[in-house]
């Protein structure tokens, strides 16, 4: 109960506002098996940008997700160490276009998740804290948390969102539109066989996809490199819940190998307390 009230707290401020009709661009298949997002469809989706001396530029790295007007959930292995510099990140929200002339919103605190080691073990969360709160509009809004007891299946309608690669070995080309796929969830006992399959057995002593993981995706739709950190959010009771973040898989989309999140119920107590401490 008292974490139901929490999560509808994180939206005070930012009211639930009806996406604009989004401009119809050029079609572009894209994440794996995608299409370009409508502008305010996803208004929680974030671009965590890095420094490039190369480019001289800030450079997309990985996706994210605004889940308060000023805390972004990403995945731990999108951050370079557990002590990373909060000025060598940048934020950008509200727009589906990459590299757009909005201005980019600075990051005074990251927080890695402690259990956090590689990607594949799990914990591949981590928070960034914005040192202004974001101006909730049409196309900045943040999502709502996965409730501690939610349980998605393949019947629900869930998304995945990234500016990723659109194929293993694709980049998403210029103009660098956001891409939305529909996937389907894989059950954790199904996903773990396909994995256990697909390595052959070698882990057979040990569990390749965790409780604190959920899988979804299926050959041709799914995540791949750079939508890392990014939303899977599913339809819940008529509103989008954030219920997973980008976190790994083998290729990407590829048959019978479905994409691994970070499954976002099981870190919602440690968000929430690293949210009260911090504020
Ligand atoms: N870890 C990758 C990243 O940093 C992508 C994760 C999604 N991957 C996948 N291969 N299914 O963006």
């Amino acid at each position: 109960m008292l974490s139901l009230l929490f999560v509808t707290l994180f939206l005070v401020g930012c009211s639930v506002a009806k996406p604009p009709a989004g401009a119809i661009d050029k079609e572009l298949v894209g994440i794996v098996g995608g299409h370009n997002a409508p502008q305010g469809k996803w208004p929680w989706q974030v671009s965590l940008k890095v420094y490039s001396y190369h480019w001289a530029a800030w450079v997309h790295r990985c996706g994210g997700s605004l889940i308060h007007p000023q805390w972004v959930l990403t995945a731990a292995h999108c951050i370079h160490h557990r002590n990373a510099d909060p000025s060598t990140y940048r934020i950008q929200a509200g727009d589906v276009y990459l590299y757009g002339d909005q201005t980019l919103l600075s990051v005074s605190q990251v927080i890695v998740h402690p259990d956090f080691v590689y990607a594949h073990l799990g914990a591949d969360v981590a928070l960034l804290r914005l040192a202004e709160p974001a101006d909730c509009s049409a196309n900045v809004k943040p999502v709502k948390l996965s409730s501690l007891n939610l349980k998605v299946t393949r019947k629900d309608e869930c998304w995945v969102t990234g500016w990723g690669d659109l194929s293993f070995f694709g980049w998403l080309p210029p103009p660098f539109r956001l891409q939305e796929v529909n996937v389907q969830v894989v059950e954790n006992s199904l996903c773990e066989e396909l994995y256990q399959n697909a390595s052959r057995h070698r882990y057979k002593d040990r569990r390749i996809i965790l409780d604190s993981n959920v899988c979804a995706g299926s050959e041709g739709r799914g995540p791949c490199f750079g939508d890392s950190g990014g939303p899977l959010v599913c339809k819940v009771r008529g509103s989008w819940t954030l219920v997973g973040v980008v976190s790994w898989g083998y290729g990407c989309a590829w048959r019978d190998i479905p994409g691994v999140f970070a499954r976002v119920q099981t870190y919602v107590p440690w968000i929430q307390q690293q949210i009260h401490s911090s504020s």
